[in-house]
């Protein structure tokens, strides 16, 4: 219609010039005319919705490319969110965030009657403000708790009560906080044994037992009974462990206890995870009903296995140099690993990248530089970036 009376108008216009300054014009030149205009406008029409439709579809990074498969995340310090360019990069390619210490208890709760919230707090709210999702991390660890936590005054273990008290109190308080803004939390982390017992001895074992995990799912549920609620661990690919790892999580749904998600933290390197490794580990704690999150991905440069905490001292082992080789093995590493949750983005809810950029990672403190991650040190994508959005 509108494309039609345009032509019209301008047939006419023509008709009046020709009327004007050309007198032959007829009934049939006009025909002609106003054929032709209207294929012009058409085809200008079409080309140019078409460049549109190009703009607004070509994918601006990794939150677009994996739009229908699952949230990518990535793990930020307060600070990141502060410096334009680092929060540029994060808007830009990810639509999920945690906080890579700020939420753990001992930054968050650092004495019995005090809670330090601004950190987290701004965690949460640019993700607000930018309509991006927040993954808490964590309610209970064993690692970066705070000093009063498992003592009283005369720095003697408290009682299993007092410590559940304390565990639910922390639970509770800091869920509730965020009821609603944050959509999922790491509840439990790494509590499975990486040696042959079951559980990681720690102070929650020795003072509550095996019990202070079903507690910590309960308290969670209570404070917030839409969050989705994870147990997470690292080194979720070795056989052993992941037996483990299966055996928990079995247990815990086996007795009703509202734990929705498994979160395999992928501290990988280019030597492992195997294939046939990563795709047993999905499928076993698929079969429990479980979601899977890949919750703190990162891919040394340095073979071996990477998972767990950084030990403290040590020696610098290798030259700090990102070479051609290194670069080759990572992105075939990041190829398979990502080929392998598209396959099976069902089960996947997300995948979140344990820091942004090969500037800052974790894997800096094992004594060596690393660049482990999907932008380099000047926040530019990597060639494992272009491998990872090849499909
Ligand atoms: O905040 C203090 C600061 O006040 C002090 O001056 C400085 C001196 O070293 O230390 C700062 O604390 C450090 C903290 O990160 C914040 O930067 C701790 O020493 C350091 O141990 C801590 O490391 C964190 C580590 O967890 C603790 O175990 C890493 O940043 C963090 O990436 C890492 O994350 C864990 C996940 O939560 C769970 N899975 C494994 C993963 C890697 O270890």
């Amino acid at each position: 219609m509108y494309l039609k009376s345009f032509s019209k108008h301008l047939c006419c216009k023509n008709i009046q010039i020709k009327q004007c300054y050309i007198p032959a014009a007829n009934n049939f030149d006009c025909m002609k005319i106003h054929t032709l205009t209207t294929c012009l406008i058409a085809v200008c029409f079409v080309l140019i919705t078409a460049a549109n439709v190009n703009i607004e579809k070509k994918p601006a990074g990794l939150r677009d490319y994996y739009q229908k498969h699952f949230p990518v995340g990535v793990a930020v310090r307060p600070g990141d969110l502060r410096k334009p360019e680092e929060s540029a990069l994060i808007l830009r390619e990810f639509n999920s965030i945690t906080a890579e210490n700020a939420m753990k208890m001992g930054p968050i709760h650092p004495q019995e009657n005090r809670y330090f919230w601004r950190d987290a707090d701004s965690i949460v709210n640019f993700a607000l403000r930018n309509k991006i999702k927040v993954r808490g991390h964590t309610l209970c660890w064993h690692t970066q708790t705070p000093n009063w936590l498992f003592v009283d005054s005369a720095g003697n273990n408290v009682s299993k009560v007092i410590l559940l008290q304390r565990l639910k109190s922390h639970i509770q308080t800091v869920v509730s906080r965020y009821k609603g803004k944050i959509y999922a939390w790491d509840v439990v982390n790494e509590a499975v044994a990486d040696g042959p017992e079951f559980l990681r001895k720690s102070k929650w074992t020795e003072i509550i037992g095996e019990e202070f995990i079903e507690k910590a799912f309960e308290y969670a549920h209570e404070a917030d009974p839409e969050a989705i609620l994870f147990y997470n661990d690292y080194n979720t690919e070795i056989a052993a462990k992941r037996d483990k790892i299966y055996r928990l999580l079995k247990g815990l749904k086996d007795k009703g206890i509202p734990v929705h998600g498994v979160g395999l933290q992928a501290h990988w390197s280019v030597s492992s995870p195997t294939r046939e490794e990563l795709e047993k580990s999905i499928e076993m704690f698929s079969s429990l009903g479980l979601q899977i999150q890949f919750t703190e991905l990162d891919v040394s440069v340095y073979a071996g296995r990477q998972g767990g905490q950084i030990i403290q001292g040590q020696q610098q082992q290798q030259s700090g140099v990102f070479t051609p080789e290194m670069e080759q093995q990572q992105l075939e590493k990041y190829k398979m690993v990502f080929e392998v949750f598209r396959k099976h983005s069902k089960n996947i809810t997300g995948v979140t990248f344990w820091n942004l950029s090969d500037r800052y990672s974790w894997l800096d403190g094992r004594g060596r530089k690393n660049f482990p991650l999907l932008f380099d040190q000047a926040y530019k994508p990597k060639k494992a970036y272009w491998e990872v959005v090849k499909f």
